[in-house]
């Protein structure tokens, strides 16, 4: 499976000169081999950071199912796609808190990327630290959001576990042990092979998101097994950023 630095810049930073301030100061701090760096920024920013990307590729941070019509507010993959994005975060803990997605949302859009051609970064976790049936919660929603999905373009998604209490901007957010976090990387690892089998469910990259910093950054490598990140926070900094990545 491929390894992949993921930043989610959320809503930031406020105007696009900061935007492309930010672009520029993290590629001066990556070699030509930091191929699988991708950014994701507001949407309304993507065609004017394409003309500057250099060594990271574009990604979006939602996208709507449909192809076009009377969808007010929404944009399409292959909107985004025209204007430059490989990748399209999907399923985020906040779409899901703050704009109702459920998990049969997630998987119409998770479809709607892999037939574009892009490729979809698609979260799951659970809320609650501590969650007695995190395995109950975990399965279900892996197998909604992956329903459908043809075994051959497996190798295209790439999941995100996010336990949202240990999102840095959740209030009271509690960072996730390494060993726990290692627990839930085994679990579904052994989730997607028995249900799409070894060889498929090999390729499939599991990254870790939730206050993912440059001091914690080996661990979730190291002792959780993780194939890589999704950031938000130390996102916005460059010379954290480029530190998680050399990590
Ligand atoms: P965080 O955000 O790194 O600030 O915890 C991660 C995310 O919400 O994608």
């Amino acid at each position: 499976m491929e390894k992949y630095i993921i930043a989610n810049w959320k809503m930031n930073p406020d105007d696009l000169v900061k935007a492309k301030s930010l672009l520029a100061s993290v590629e001066i701090g990556l070699t030509d081999n930091d191929k699988k760096v991708v950014i994701c920024p507001p949407v309304i920013f993507l065609r004017d950071l394409r003309q500057i990307v250099n060594k990271c590729q574009l990604g979006a941070q939602n996208a709507y199912f449909e192809k076009q019509g009377a969808f007010t507010g929404e944009i399409s993959v292959g909107m985004l796609k025209d204007a430059g994005c490989d990748y399209v975060i999907l399923g985020h803990s906040e779409r899901r808190q703050y704009f109702g997605e459920a998990d049969g949302a997630v998987n119409k859009k998770v479809l709607a990327v892999l037939a574009s051609g892009m490729r979809p970064v698609v979260c799951l976790g659970e809320q609650e630290r501590q969650a007695e049936n995190i395995g109950e919660i975990l399965k279900k929603q892996l197998t909604t959001i992956l329903s459908g999905v043809a075994k051959q373009k497996l190798k295209e998604v790439v999941l995100v576990y996010e336990p949202i209490w240990a999102i840095s901007t959740t209030p009271n957010s509690q960072p996730c042990l390494p060993d726990d976090a290692l627990t839930v990387y085994l679990f579904l690892r052994k989730m997607l092979i028995q249900t799409y089998g070894q060889g498929a469910a090999d390729k499939i990259s599991i990254l870790y998101g939730g206050s993912v910093g440059a001091k914690n950054a080996a661990d979730y490598i190291q002792i959780s097994q993780f194939n890589g990140f999704l950031v938000g926070s130390a996102s916005l900094k460059s010379e954290e950023f480029i530190k998680i990545v050399k990590i």
